[in-house]
């Protein structure tokens, strides 16, 4: 398979239909980051059609034991990223649940190396309370658009400064700044 090939007829796909995927450029430097850190065990939350858990796939694919759990409310979208998951050959490495993610986290029993929280950008507070212990020390958690939507993350800042969470927020291109907390 010609992986950017389908990469980019994925993500001209979604563009038309208005689907928020990360962009190319987030896509790669998160594609570095999970190389660096040497991930095994991700958790993603905002799956969509699964533009950005591909992309983690296509860098793990040639490691073994590693998985990507993934979470999205909306079936269709599930249903879109399980069908874009077997296209491209990476669904049984792939956890693809399809629930609320503010209910499902605290269900998980496993412990992540690298977390992407690109979902409901009101919430990214509770979320990183509800993933905090679900996370490997020195993990790395990445929260995506924390500039482009700051006014409806407040509340996050907020929390991170009050508990003195490290953070770094990095420019990735004109579109997609990324905040990026060490665990
Ligand atoms: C920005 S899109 C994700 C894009 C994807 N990460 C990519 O770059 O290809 C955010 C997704 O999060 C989903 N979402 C929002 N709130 C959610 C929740 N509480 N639980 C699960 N999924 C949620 C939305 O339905 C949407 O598909």
């Amino acid at each position: 398979m010609q992986e950017d090939k389908f990469l980019s007829e994925l993500k001209e796909y979604w563009l038309k239909n208005d689907i928020p995927n990360i962009s190319f450029t987030n896509a790669r430097f998160l594609r570095d980051l999970v190389k660096i850190k040497n991930a095994k065990n991700i958790l993603e939350i905002g799956t969509a059609n699964g533009f950005s858990t591909i992309n983690f796939a296509f860098e793990l694919k040639n490691l073994w034991n590693w998985t990507i759990t993934t979470i999205e409310f909306s079936p269709n979208s599930h249903n879109d990223a399980l069908n874009n998951f077997e296209k491209a050959w990476v669904l049984t490495l792939i956890k693809p649940f399809l629930w609320n993610a503010l209910d499902i986290i605290p269900t998980l029993n496993e412990k992540y190396d690298f977390v992407f929280i690109d979902w409901m950008k009101k919430r990214s507070k509770d979320f990183l309370q509800l993933v905090w212990d679900k996370i490997e020390d020195w993990g790395v958690i990445i929260i995506d658009d924390v500039i482009k939507f700051k006014e409806k993350m407040l509340s996050l800042y907020e929390y991170i400064e009050e508990k003195k969470i490290s953070y770094n927020v990095i420019p990735i291109d004109e579109d997609d700044w990324v905040m990026m907390i060490i665990r």
